[in-house]
């Protein structure tokens, strides 16, 4: 019998569909099927580190969530409470709140915590447990960059979205006969990229895990014209190393936040000057971080959900939820911060790109 009485749970880094079917999932199993009480944290850790910003959430207060983007919690994507930044007489200084965390938690009577959040929540969740806060990790991003899970949840839907936007603009493209650049977030990872290239037939698809050389993909595009194909859909991740640019350098560091539109304009700038085609760009920007959850992200999320709850009542602190092989098991978070998960370009999703002509102009 687990002696846990009452739960938190947080949502935090960028938002992503399926943070509202997650909360669902563990509010509905802690109280349904444990018994538990459960306290919604708001806005990541800052709502353990300010009063009142928390609330009970029972299962009325979850009914009709599953399908809402976002995330009835708040998040945020600044507030690691170990390196807090505060206003203090006019000047902006960095301070440690994880003990406040700590204190706050215990005030709160919660006997475990669940973290819902990407590579940067997990960071500080490790942290803060191996501080003493008891806490479980629920990987989240449609960058889908976290490793030891072979998906996060939220990757799915804004994969849906990124392939539809691709297809919309492909029969643009393909009716003025133009170059089409359409930039795809991901951060310093190019699955959305590469997924969502591939599922709406890019001709183009540029990833960070892949350096590139314009002069080949102005080559594509010239013997695509010569194939009788006078347009042409060149899919950019967000992330991608920018040749000769000023901001290179910026872009490979690993911590950086690409700017939107910096990767798309570049390319398409270039490519305008190289192949003397008309040329557009499409940023699809936060688009990509909203809506409702696609039917598997939905499943996913009550899946994390309910193993989450679970391994709180076996006591399994400091683990992540994750799915292998197409099973949700657990690992430590330890592991799961180990290493960013970026696209191997001897992999076999970049093999069957090449095997049907998808140029990576390398
Ligand atoms: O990590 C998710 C993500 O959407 C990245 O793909 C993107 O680079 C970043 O967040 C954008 O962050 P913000 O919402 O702070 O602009």
């Amino acid at each position: 019998m687990s002696s846990v009485r009452k739960i938190g749970i947080s949502t935090g880094g960028g938002d992503c569909p399926g943070l509202n079917a997650v909360i669902r999932a563990v509010v509905k199993s802690a109280v349904l099927q444990h018994g538990w009480q459960v306290i919604g944290i708001e806005d990541n850790f800052d709502g353990l580190i300010w009063p009142n910003k928390h609330r009970e959430l029972t299962p009325d207060d979850v009914s009709g969530i599953l399908l809402r983007g976002g995330t009835i919690l708040g998040t945020t994507n600044h507030g690691n409470p170990l390196r807090y930044r505060v206003q203090e007489e006019g000047e902006e200084c960095v301070r440690d709140f994880s003990e406040q965390v700590l204190h706050n938690a215990r005030e709160l009577g919660l006997d475990g915590l669940v973290v819902v959040g990407g590579d940067g929540t997990m960071k500080i969740a490790l942290d803060l447990y191996r501080k003493g806060l008891n806490l479980v990790g629920v990987p989240k991003t449609i960058d889908n960059d976290v490793a030891a899970t072979e998906v996060s949840l939220g990757f799915d839907t804004a994969l849906h979205t990124a392939a539809e936007a691709i297809d919309k603009v492909h029969t643009s493209a393909e009716s003025h006969h133009r170059v089409m650049v359409i930039e795809v977030m991901g951060r310093n990872a190019g699955w959305i990229a590469l997924e969502a290239g591939l599922a709406s037939g890019a001709d183009v698809i540029l990833i960070p895990e892949v350096p590139f050389d314009l002069e080949k993909i102005c080559d594509c595009i010239h013997q695509r014209e010569k194939a009788g194909k006078n347009f042409t859909i060149v899919v950019v991740a967000e992330g991608i190393k920018l040749p000769g640019d000023p901001e290179a350098k910026r872009v490979e560091d690993k911590r950086a936040i690409p700017r939107a539109g910096t990767a798309a304009y570049w390319v398409g700038d270039a490519l305008a000057r190289g192949t003397r085609r008309d040329t557009r760009v499409t940023i699809l920007g936060h688009i990509q971080r909203g809506g409702p959850p696609s039917p598997f992200d939905r499943i996913l999320c009550t899946r994390f959900g309910v193993a989450a709850t679970e391994l709180i009542a076996q006591g399994k602190f400091g683990k992540m939820v994750c799915l292998k092989d197409g099973a949700i098991q657990s690992v430590d978070i330890a592991e799961a911060v180990r290493v960013t998960r970026l696209v191997d370009p001897q992999g076999e999703l970049v093999r069957i790109a090449r095997a049907t002509g998808v140029c990576f102009g390398d």
